[in-house]
């Protein structure tokens, strides 16, 4: 399998062309199990923002959780267990379990604090955080300064980013280049099997970095390859 390339395919076909224990680290961002109820969530420009993103989210397959199996095909692609993954509180207890339990990880948790979630709290807490989990087993954690070592992360939602580069989950850059400096060596491998719009390709450019990537939605393929061919021509004139 050819590095520093992504491919418009089902992860868990394209996952068995990489050989058996030669990925640094594995950071995925996978479809979170979300809840979507349907129906009207009243009138106003809050209620019609929320229904608009639920459609987006729903149209475009980022509703279901994934195929467990690809978690099994990341164990054996991996030289040592080094695995960030993002996730809901609902997908928690799933991936205690497999690496935790199974599979004697430990494990460290990284929030992105969002400071202008949507105020939405009615009968329950604001969605105004987002959780990674680490899990390593071996795996490389060096943090080479005192920020790098914070686990909770603060911005605000990244609306912008959404907007140029058109994918409604996408995460922060500085977060992903945090996560793949304090957590790999440069030229290392990394892998992002759930690519979306490529923030973690384009974080290992910028970061010195050798990439595998896959998506399977095409719209998103291509943004993300345009997002690559841009950060590399940057990176050519420097
Ligand atoms: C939560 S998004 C990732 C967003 C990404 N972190 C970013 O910053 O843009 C998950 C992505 O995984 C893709 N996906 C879902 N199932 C997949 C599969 N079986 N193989 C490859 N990609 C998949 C979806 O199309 C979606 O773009």
């Amino acid at each position: 399998m050819e590095i520093n390339k992504i491919y418009n395919e089902d992860c868990l076909v394209g996952l068995k062309r990489i050989p058996d224990k030669s990925i640094d680290l594995v950071l995925i961002d996978p479809p979170y199990d979300i809840c979507t109820t349907g129906g009207k969530k009243g009138t106003g420009n809050l209620a019609k923002d929320i229904m608009k993103l639920e459609k987006e989210l729903i149209n475009n397959d980022l509703v279901n959780s994934f195929d467990i199996k690809v978690l099994d095909e990341l164990v054996r692609v991996m030289k040592d267990i080094n695995i960030y993954i993002w996730c809901n509180a609902r997908q928690i207890p799933m991936y205690i379990k497999y690496f935790n339990l199974q599979l004697k990880c430990k494990l460290e948790v990284v929030i992105w604090n969002k400071t202008n979630p949507m105020p939405l709290y009615s009968n329950k807490y604001m969605n105004d955080k987002e959780y990674c989990l680490y899990f390593r087993n071996g795996g490389y954690c060096k943090p080479k300064n005192y920020e790098d070592a914070k686990t909770v992360y603060i911005s605000k939602a990244n609306v912008e980013d959404k907007k140029l580069y058109e994918h409604p989950t996408i995460k922060p850059l500085e977060l992903i280049r945090k996560m793949i400096r304090n957590s790999s060596k440069e030229k290392d491998i990394v892998l992002d099997c759930f690519l979306g719009s490529g923030t973690t390709a384009v974080a290992c450019i910028l970061e010195n970095r050798n990439y595998i990537g896959f998506e399977i939605n095409k719209k998103y393929y291509d943004i993300a390859l345009k997002r690559i061919s841009e950060i590399n021509e940057e990176d050519d004139i420097k």
